[in-house]
């Protein structure tokens, strides 16, 4: 449950907005990093503070469906059967763009990504900023290019942080995110529906609004940011390790600190300096995966063991974002991670 709508924040934060400032906004996935989507100095401020090449589209972020015809060219009956089904909710659709909608929203490719998000003060926000123009918010996560993202306000306050000290113009704390991982991304620009990024709205429930296959989007794709494998990494080394083997890893690391997430605690181990009981719904995991991986990264161990969860398609998300943790960075990574791509 999210907190009462706290109006007095609420119309400060879309103050800001409406004067190209930039906030950070709760969505029930995470927190976003949002600005007026037809200010071109307000969104290109985006990418600067999140240090993300400016190559990397951004979602933007709508009051309803009634909106769709004004940021994209074609809205494919696909689009109205989804957005029907799903909105408000966890789902981005990417569409050919509108000619209202700017290159610097779509990092120059010709198609968008458009969701509308269900958390109740977004929701609310994006209505009384939407007006009669369907203005929308871009919003990438809130969070530092690479960087793990934020489910709660306190994450975007120790990242960004606000001015004077930080770089926001606000934060709007509406509670934590429900559902804890970013939106299914699925592709309706061309031949055929596919899915770029896995969320909580699955594949199984895509195809059985579409009745058809929904495959995972090939290399020909448009290009996701959240696609490059070291993605929401931890700063600690992260190990995704199966059941039965997560004892003996535990005493091969040993004495060198290390951070457990797990079904269940390994006993006798001095060097578990940190154990997380790993839920076993899989709705309950996303919930708690980013602070999860937060709190495991500020535990000062040398290594974070996570438990393998099940490999079933429901915990598609799940096991994508634990995979990208997992990766190691390759060097070209590590440059975009600082920002000092060309
Ligand atoms: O749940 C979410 O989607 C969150 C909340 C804040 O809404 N937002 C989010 O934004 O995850 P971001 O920028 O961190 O990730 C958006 C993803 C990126 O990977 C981007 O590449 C992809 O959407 N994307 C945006 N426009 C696209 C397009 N035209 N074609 C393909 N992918 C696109
Ligand atoms: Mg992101």
């Amino acid at each position: 449950m999210y907190p009462p709508i706290d109006e007095a924040a609420l119309e400060e934060t879309l103050a800001v907005l409406e004067r190209g400032g930039l906030a950070a906004i709760p969505t029930e996935t995470v927190y976003g990093l949002a600005a007026d989507a037809d200010n071109r100095d307000a969104v290109l401020r985006t990418f600067a503070v999140k240090n993300r090449p400016t190559t990397h589209p951004l979602i933007v972020h709508v009051a309803g469906p009634e909106a769709l015809p004004h940021w994209a060219s074609v809205v494919p009956v696909e689009a109205r059967i989804l957005a029907e089904r799903f909105w408000p909710g966890p789902l981005t659709m990417v569409l050919p763009k509108s000619a209202r909608c700017g290159d610097f929203v779509t990092g120059g490719q010709d198609t968008v990504a458009i969701r509308c998000p269900s958390h109740p003060w977004t929701h609310e926000l994006l209505r009384r900023f939407a007006g009669s123009a369907f203005k929308g918010l871009t919003a990438p996560s809130a969070n530092t290019f690479g960087r793990i993202s934020p489910t709660c306000a306190e994450h975007v306050r120790e990242d960004l942080g606000v001015k004077p000290s930080g770089k926001l113009d606000a934060i709007l704390d509406g509670g934590v995110c429900e559902v804890g991982v970013e939106s299914t991304i699925i592709n309706l620009s061309g031949a055929r529906p596919e899915i770029l990024r896995h969320g909580a709205v699955t594949r199984a429930m895509l195809e059985e609004a579409l009745g058809r296959e929904v495959p995972d989007g090939g290399s020909g794709a448009p290009r996701v940011s959240g696609s490059l494998k070291s993605h929401y990494a931890p700063q600690t080394k992260l190990e995704i390790v199966p059941a039965d083997a997560l004892a003996e890893r535990l005493a091969a690391l040993a004495p060198a600190p290390a951070a457990v997430m797990a079904r269940t605690r390994p006993e006798g181990f001095e060097n578990l300096v940190l154990f997380l009981e790993a839920p076993q719904r899989c709705a309950d995991y996303a919930r708690m995966l980013y602070r999860a991986l937060h709190e495991l990264d500020h535990a000062h161990a040398a290594r974070i063991l996570v438990e393998a969860p099940p490999a079933d398609p429901e915990w598609a998300a799940v096991n994508d974002r634990l995979g990208r943790a997992a990766a190691e960075k390759t060097a070209p990574q590590q440059c975009l991670a600082k920002g000092v791509v060309r």
